[in-house]
């Protein structure tokens, strides 16, 4: 079990029925990853992309109609995984006249926790999200940032192995974000598991050893941000002094973009051109390399681009049936 990953998922298919309108959706279509232990994993996708549904399965809230998931090794829905996980829910529903450390007490009883570790815990916990001056004041009283922290609080009672995190940042200010991004490094460091979906790619970018990308129930990519900040060269830029009357020939051949001006030519080659082979001939013509540099399209641009592809093609594969 210790040498498993943390999330195992194979081919998880889930189609809600409706049955009033008596409507399917296909809100999962074939979800394959796994996620290693110790790491963070970015889970990215627009809103109704099936990230929720992908998590709830994990916690073995919902069947899904076929494949399967395990987490830390262990079959879900089982009581060897449920205690080594922390999950926050993306709408947490708490009661309202608690406080956040009755709140934190309650979590650690539903994981049968001594009552003096569990009073231990929960004052680590409420320090640690920096609802200290708040201890007190019953939830009822607690804006949407704080709520969220004693939500975040709540998913590390049981000091859980893997902590999955619906939407952690949604709906907190730009400090807020930074703060939850700050707790995940925390927990990485920790040597912890987290998985955490988001909407916003820069939130995952930062903090993220790995990404998914999800759009319409299907995984569209996955990589380390570094890996698909390379998916995102669009051409490379070269320049390079040569004479001016010098004949260039097949240098320029499948380059997006030529300009000469004297003895300065600079030219745009394709992504995927050998950019040592061109430099080579071009020195063999006598040229002076200036400047080599990749052309990037922003992570936010391919993500859009991602989706934009999964809708057309799911819209294609719609038209069919
Ligand atoms: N209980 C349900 N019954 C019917 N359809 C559902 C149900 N839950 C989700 N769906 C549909 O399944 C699809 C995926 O929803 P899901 O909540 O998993 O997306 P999401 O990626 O979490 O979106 P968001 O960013 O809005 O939270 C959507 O089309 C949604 O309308
Ligand atoms: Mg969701």
């Amino acid at each position: 079990m210790a040498d498993s990953p943390a999330i195992e998922v194979r081919d998880l298919t889930k189609t809600y029925r409706t049955p009033l309108r008596r409507k399917k959706v296909e809100a999962l279509r074939g979800v394959t990853f796994s996620v290693e232990r110790g790491q963070i994993f970015g889970f990215v996708g627009p809103n109704g992309a099936g990230k929720t549904t992908t998590i709830r399965t994990l916690m073995g809230l919902i069947k899904p109609t076929s494949g399967s998931a395990k987490i830390l090794g262990y079959e879900i829905p089982s009581r060897e995984a449920r205690a080594r996980l922390g999950f926050l829910p993306e709408t947490p529903y708490f009661y309202d006249y608690l406080t956040v450390g009755e709140l934190l007490d309650l979590a650690g009883r539903l994981f049968g926790l001594p009552a003096d570790l569990r009073k231990k815990r929960a004052n680590q916990l409420i320090d640690k999200v920096g609802l200290g001056r708040a201890r007190s004041q019953s939830l009822k009283k607690f804006s949407k940032g704080m709520l969220q922290r004693a939500g975040l609080a709540q998913a590390l009672m049981n000091d859980p192995q893997l902590v999955v995190l619906d939407e952690p940042m949604s709906g907190l200010d730009p400090i807020g974000r930074k703060e939850v991004r700050d707790l995940i490094l925390e927990l990485r460091e920790q040597g912890k598991t987290v998985f955490f979906s988001s909407h916003i790619l820069t939130d995952i970018e930062a903090i993220a050893d790995e990404v998914a990308i999800i759009a319409r129930g299907a995984l569209q990519s996955q990589g380390t941000p570094a890996e698909l900040i390379r998916r995102t060269v669009l051409g490379i830029d070269v320049s390079v002094r040569i004479a001016a009357d010098a004949e260039i020939g097949a240098l320029a051949d499948g380059a997006t973009r030529v300009r000469r001006v004297g003895d300065e030519l600079s030219l745009t080659l394709p992504a995927n051109a050998d950019v040592d082979a061109w430099l080579v001939a071009a020195r063999d013509k006598g040229a002076k390399i200036v400047a080599v540099s990749p052309r990037h399209e922003t992570l936010e641009e391919l993500f859009m681009r991602e989706i934009a592809s999964a809708d057309s093609s799911s819209a294609a594969t719609e038209g069919r049936v």
